[in-house]
Parts: C-alpha cells; sequence; structure tokens
C-alpha cells in the first residue's frame, strides 16, 4: 500500500511528512470498537432497506467479527497509510470479504462515521464515570460517617472561624460531586443522538432508515440537521466543562489533603499506598497523589479551552479542523477516570487524628459567635453583641487565653447578661450540636445528611 494516491483523482501520493501530519489512526483507534458497531448498525439497516443484499451483510458481518478478535488481540495491523481508524477497518474488511465490504460505505461518510463513534464511545466513558462518581460518593460517606462527631475548626480566609464536624465537612464534597453527576448525567441526554445518515454533510440520497439505525446503537433520537450533525461538538465541550468542574473539586479537595497532611496541621495521614518519598531526604513522605490531581486539573482545564477554540472559527459544515478533538477529549476522560478511582480507594485510606483536629479547635476563637448569639438570645441587638465579644476576644488575645479560660466574673465585665449556663455554650461540643438544622454542621443532622444520601444513592 506504500505510497499510493488517495485516489484516480490525485496524481501523486502526499508526501510522508504530510501523511503522519494528517493521520489520527494511533489515537483514533481507541474507537474502534465503536466503529465497528456502527458499521454493523449500518448495514444492517442497508439491508433492511434492500440496498445491499443478505449475503452482503452477512458477509460484512462475519468479516467484522474476524476483525474485532484481530484487534482484541492485538494481531490488527494499524497502518498509517490509511489514515484513521475508519479507513483501516474499512480497508481490512474488504480485503476479508471483497465486494460487501466496499459496499459498507454506501450512504455513509467518515463525517457523520466519526461523529457517531465518538458519541459511542464518549456515552462509555460518561457511563464509566458516572459508576465512579457514585463509588466516590459512596466512599467520602463511609468517611463522613465514622466522623459524623468528629471536631476541627472551620476556616474563612483560612482563619479559624467556627468549630465544625469533619463529617459535615466531607459531605460539603459529596454534594459537589452529586452536582457533578448531574451533569455528566445532563451532558449524556445530548450525547446520545445520532449523527450517522447525514454523510458528508447534506444527507443522502438512498432510502435509509435512521430511526432503525438510532434504536439498534440505543440513542434516544437522530441529529434532526445533516449539517449540524456532522459538525457539531457541543456534546464534547459540554462533557469537558463538566469534566472541568469533577477536577476542579478534586483539586480542592487535594488542597486541603495536602494542607491537612501538613505536619504543622496534622488532621490527617494518607495511607503510604498513595505517597511517596524523597531521593535525598529519608525522613519524607509526601502527598503526591492529591498533588499531581491539582496539577492534572490544569490539564483538562486546557483542553476545554482547546475544544472551544477548536470550534470557534470553524464554517459549516465539517472541516479537518475536527480532527483535533480527540486527543484533548480522550486525555480528559483518562484523566477523570484515574484520578476518581484513585480518590475513591484512597478516600477508604484516610486515618483522622482527632486530637489533633480538637486542639486547633480550641484555638482561635472558634466560639465566640456562640458568645454572640447567646447574648442575643438574652435580648441584646446583634449588633452589641458582636461589639461585646470582640471586646472580650480583644482582652483574651492580650492576656493569651481562650473565652472559657475567663472567670464569669471576668466575663461578665463584658455583658451582665452573661451567667453561668455561658459555658457549657463556649464548649466545642455545645457549638456543632446547637446548629442543628438542615444543611447544618450537628451531628444530628451529619446523620440525616447521611441517611438522605445514601438512600439517594442505592
Ligand atoms: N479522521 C477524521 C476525523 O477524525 C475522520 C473524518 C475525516 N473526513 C474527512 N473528510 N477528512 O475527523
Amino acid at each position: 500500500k506504500k505510497n499510493e494516491a488517495w485516489s484516480a483523482r490525485f496524481s501523486e501520493p502526499v508526501s510522508d511528512l504530510v501523511k503522519r501530519y494528517t493521520a489520527s489512526v494511533f489515537f483514533d483507534n481507541r474507537m474502534a470498537a465503536f466503529d465497528i458497531q456502527g458499521s454493523l448498525a449500518h448495514a444492517e439497516m442497508l439491508q433492511a432497506q434492500n440496498i445491499i443484499t443478505a449475503q452482503d451483510y452477512a458477509d460484512i458481518q462475519r468479516g467484522m467479527a474476524q476483525i474485532k478478535s484481530e484487534i482484541d488481540s492485538g494481531k490488527f495491523e494499524w497502518l498509517l497509510d490509511l489514515e484513521d481508524v475508519h479507513l483501516n477497518i474499512e480497508k481490512r474488511l474488504t480485503e476479508l470479504v471483497g465486494d460487501a465490504g466496499k459496499r459498507l460505505h454506501t450512504g455513509r461518510s467518515r463525517n457523520d462515521q466519526v461523529a457517531t463513534d465518538i458519541r459511542l464511545y464518549m456515552r462509555s466513558a460518561i457511563d464509566n464515570i458516572l459508576g465512579l462518581l457514585q463509588d466516590f460518593r459512596l466512599a467520602l460517606l463511609d468517611l463522613a460517617e465514622k466522623n459524623a462527631d468528629t471536631i476541627l475548626p472551620g476556616f474563612t480566609h483560612m482563619q479559624v472561624a467556627q468549630p465544625i464536624t469533619f463529617g459535615h465537612h466531607i459531605l460539603a464534597y459529596v454534594e459537589m460531586f452529586g452536582r457533578d453527576t448531574e451533569r455528566m448525567q445532563d451532558c449524556r441526554r445530548r450525547v446520545n443522538r445520532l449523527p450517522l445518515g447525514a454523510a458528508a454533510l447534506a444527507g443522502t440520497t438512498f432510502p435509509i432508515d435512521r430511526e432503525r439505525v438510532a434504536r439498534t446503537l440505543g440513542f434516544d433520537e437522530v441529529c434532526y440537521n445533516s449539517l449540524d450533525a456532522v459538525s457539531d461538538r457541543d456534546f464534547a465541550i459540554e462533557f469537558c466543562a463538566a469534566a472541568a468542574l469533577v477536577m476542579t473539586h478534586i483539586s480542592r479537595m487535594s488542597e486541603e489533603l495536602v494542607i491537612w497532611m501538613s505536619p504543622r496541621i496534622g488532621f490527617i495521614d494518607i495511607a503510604d499506598r498513595f505517597c511517596t518519598g524523597s531521593s535525598i531526604m529519608p525522613q519524607k513522605k509526601n502527598p503526591d497523589v492529591p498533588e499531581l490531581a491539582r496539577g492534572k486539573t490544569g490539564r483538562v482545564n486546557g483542553h476545554l479551552i482547546a475544544l472551544l477554540t477548536l470550534m470557534k472559527g470553524q464554517p459549516l459544515a465539517y472541516n479537518k479542523d475536527n480532527q483535533e478533538d480527540k486527543e484533548p477529549l480522550f486525555d480528559t476522560v483518562d484523566t477523570v477516570i484515574d484520578t476518581l478511582r484513585i480518590f475513591a480507594d484512597m478516600a477508604g485510606g484516610i486515618t483522622v487524628k482527632p486530637e489533633a483536629m480538637r486542639a486547633a479547635a480550641l484555638q482561635g476563637y472558634a466560639t465566640a459567635t456562640d458568645l454572640a448569639d447567646y447574648l442575643v438570645k438574652k435580648g441584646l441587638p446583634f449588633r452589641d453583641a458582636h461589639e461585646a465579644v470582640a471586646l472580650a476576644v480583644r482582652t483574651c488575645v492580650e492576656k493569651g487565653c481562650d473565652l472559657s479560660d475567663m472567670s464569669l466574673e471576668e466575663l461578665r465585665a463584658f455583658s451582665s447578661l452573661i451567667n453561668e449556663d455561658i459555658f457549657e455554650v463556649l464548649t466545642l461540643e455545645g457549638s456543632v450540636a446547637a446548629r442543628n438544622h438542615i444543611g447544618g454542621t450537628a451531628p444530628q443532622q451529619v446523620k440525616l445528611a447521611i441517611a438522605r444520601l445514601r438512600n439517594q444513592l442505592s
């Protein structure tokens, strides 16, 4: 096949460099199974519509079965000269079954063929990702459940804000990955439409039955405009946007894991199988997995921008630019899948250190808001209560003590409304238990939220 021209239309073959430049076979061959699936559905329809014979269809089925086994066993020879996955498979089919193979492309173009392949590939990738999001959320629920009443400081501006439960903190991520799940499900609806039948751009002169092909391939409906069908890549962009948010949530969590594992904080430890050492410093155990996930988020964000930029200047209908959709898309799929798999496993490898969390929550006046709320409940307007507590905190800062270290007499200097019952309010347990409403940090609410989420996930 070396140095053959494209067709009789050409007087010379493309140069070797151009061949390499225009070929996609070495990355788009990952769609081979979907290419075969799409071709078989197309051939079945051609036969049902009497466009090819039953014998042709049987030959195509036989050839494709052989090709599939060659690919699965690694024996299939992918040729650069045949440009892409589609031409490689079609050529081999013709080698195996002769004229029937040459009839397969009737009423079809690589333009609608590739769009169909990508959608089949993405549907399967999304289903895979949805399963992994589910596993990950279940693993996080286990972690939250074990720590429904483990107290740590909650931060705003990275300054101690109020005591919270670690379970509640983890459930915040379960919410994020829940929205990611919804986005993936929604994206899937627009992925799951059939472009095949659009042919090159205008449709075909053959009496095809697109709805039949859609049913065979499990698509919800057909793409209704042939020009749009071959040139639409919105679904790929939507997917990358949803994936970028998955990674953004992973990245935020990673940042927290890294901080929590730092010895200066020491809130958690991560199982050794997710960490690596140093080639020079023997004492080191580094949280490489979360760090790398944080880094890979940049890649995935980049892929989203790459696809948006790829599409913005394209006139209708198909342009070769579109071949550039695949590597960003595939890398996004691979990155998200690997990351979610590792994180679902890693969630079970997190050891919580409640004493360190508690010690940190006892510093930084985390219960100052509780004192202010206490005064409001005794009748003081909130702004006045805020100011009285601010003065109390300032005094504590000067003395180097906590609010709860002050005597009742000392506290009463800031408001005569303060009584003996204040010391209960200033405890960490009292503080979290008091935030007992839907969405609050109280252990009771955390348990209710976990039950609701488990129910939703099963
Ligand atoms: N390999 C091509 C792609 O990925 C297939 C479609 C090519 N069509 C064409 N007319 N060049 O988009």
